[in-house]
């Protein structure tokens, strides 16, 4: 197709749907998408039909410069020659290893819009939930050093540790990297408030986070500088009341929630305060597994697994449609970052080890950091062999910060509450089948792509590592 270059450029006819489309007067360039289609007819000599290959070759670009690309193979085929195409297909997979594309053209161009639109000049506002745990201690001190993210609150739930345990954890967090960061000292200190204990009654993760969740470092004789300065920061909120007095105080569509624990302060919330939950802007969710195994059983994640109601409520609150303008939307915009990405960003020991080394042993976040993740890393190192952590809930907060981390496409999501053995399973329907889909409920962002490497070097700056 032709490529428009900019808002002169947009072709008369469309302009004319502008009120119509947009209630404005005129359309705007928001991005160029452009698509150079080589098409090769293919016929076997005993073959009357042909197949059809489309080789696109697609580029996009937002007005604000955000660039992709990509290519695919599209195979087109007359019903009489539908084996002849599959086998086709079939080949081009197992031959030349192309990978089944299950988003459409118009999916991944809107991916790129939202990246591209996503990197903010003003902080994005966010408040956070958190089990906090190591990877949650590592992800708040990202949120707080980023500079991107306004805080406005950090809400503990229970999860890897009891829920009074995680609120003084946040409290220590909060307190050592206020302590550290020359350039935060003058902000303002985020608002701590205290949730709910998950449902259910699973065991907590203490011994892979260390017993009181963060590696110990609380119980250590040269962090009770930290601990003392946290006591002034303790919860005085209840955490529901505290997001909606927030949400209530802000535009709809300000807030986004990032969650890195089990859902269950999230469905309390939607119990008790569904008019201001639907204020928020979005959840970025860490939690679920959607196209490998899980960690905490064989087919559930950590944070869905120890509270699958919860989750499930909240997939179905998010979920449900609304009518805006001429169109359908969700309730809410749900993403979950799930193992699927986060097993493929690590904090290597050699890292950390290098760091502390560099600002010597006076330089107090990368002493903490090393301090924080020693109990955590030995748990890798025993269980699988990696001498290193993985970057679970950092990577949700990186993709609060900028959504081109990850690839995230929209499926029908459901989690199973009940099963024996599959209690916590996130389940996406991925069938390539078009006619069993429920359309409608396809609205849930899965992440299923990161890149690892420009992440893992974003979250080091960020960390001072
Ligand atoms: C999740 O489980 C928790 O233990 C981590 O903090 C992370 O949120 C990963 O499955
Ligand atoms: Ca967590």
């Amino acid at each position: 197709g032709r490529a428009v270059k900019g808002a002169d450029d947009i072709p008369a006819g469309l302009q004319a749907l502008a009120p119509l489309l947009t209630g404005a007067d005129a359309l705007q360039r928001i991005a160029t998408i452009r698509n150079d289609r080589t098409r090769l007819v293919c016929r076997g000599p005993s073959q009357s039909e042909p197949v059809f290959l489309h080789l696109d070759r697609y580029t996009t670009e937002t007005a604000a410069g955000h660039k992709e690309e990509g290519c695919e193979v599209e195979v087109h085929a007359a019903p009489q020659a539908e084996q002849a195409a599959l086998q086709m297909g079939m080949f081009l997979r197992n031959a030349l290893g192309l990978a089944p594309i299950r988003q459409s053209k118009m999916g991944r161009c809107l991916a790129v819009i939202r990246g591209g639109l996503a990197t903010p000049s003003a902080p994005k506002k966010v408040i956070l939930d958190m089990d906090t745990g190591v990877d949650d201690a590592l992800a708040l001190s990202m949120a707080l050093r980023s500079g991107c993210l306004d805080v406005l609150a950090v809400t503990a739930v229970g999860g890897n540790v009891p829920v009074s345990q995680v609120a003084s954890n946040i409290a220590v967090v909060v307190a050592m990297v206020r302590g550290t960061s020359k350039t935060w000292r003058t902000k303002s200190v985020p608002r701590i408030a205290i949730g709910v204990e998950p449902g259910g009654g699973r065991r907590d993760a203490s011994d892979v986070h260390g017993p009181d969740g963060i590696g110990g470092v609380t119980m250590r004789r040269d962090y009770q500088k930290w601990v003392r300065a946290a006591r002034r920061l303790r919860p005085r909120q209840d955490a529901g009341r505290l997001v909606a007095e927030l949400l209530q105080s802000h535009p709809v569509g300000e807030i986004t929630l990032v969650t890195t624990g089990p859902l269950s302060n999230v469905a309390d919330w939607i119990d008790k305060f569904p008019e201001a939950v639907i204020r928020l802007k979005a959840i970025i969710a860490m939690g679920g597994v959607f196209f490998d195994c899980g960690n905490r059983s064989p087919a559930a994640e950590f944070n869905i697994h120890a509270d699958p109601t919860a989750a499930r409520k909240v997939v179905e609150f998010c979920r449900a449609p609304v009518m805006e303008r001429y169109v359908w939307r969700e309730r809410v915009p749900l993403t979950f970052v799930g193992l699927d990405v986060t097993h493929r960003v690590t904090l290597l020991r050699s890292k950390v080890e290098q760091a502390a080394a560099k600002h010597g042993r006076g330089s107090g976040l990368a002493r903490f950091v090393g301090h924080l993740t020693a109990h955590y890393m030995n748990f890798y190192r025993r269980n699988e062999g990696l001498d290193g952590c993985y970057l679970h809930d950092p990577l949700a907060i990186g993709y609060a910060i900028n959504p081109t981390f990850c690839k995230a496409e929209q499926f029908h999501v459901e989690i199973e509450d009940k099963g024996e053995f599959t209690s916590g399973a996130s389940v996406a329907d991925y069938r390539p089948t078009r006619i069993f889909k429920d359309r409608g409920k396809e609205v849930t962002w899965v992440c299923y792509q990161v890149r690892a490497s420009d992440f893992e070097a974003y979250f080091h700056r960020c960390l001072g590592l």
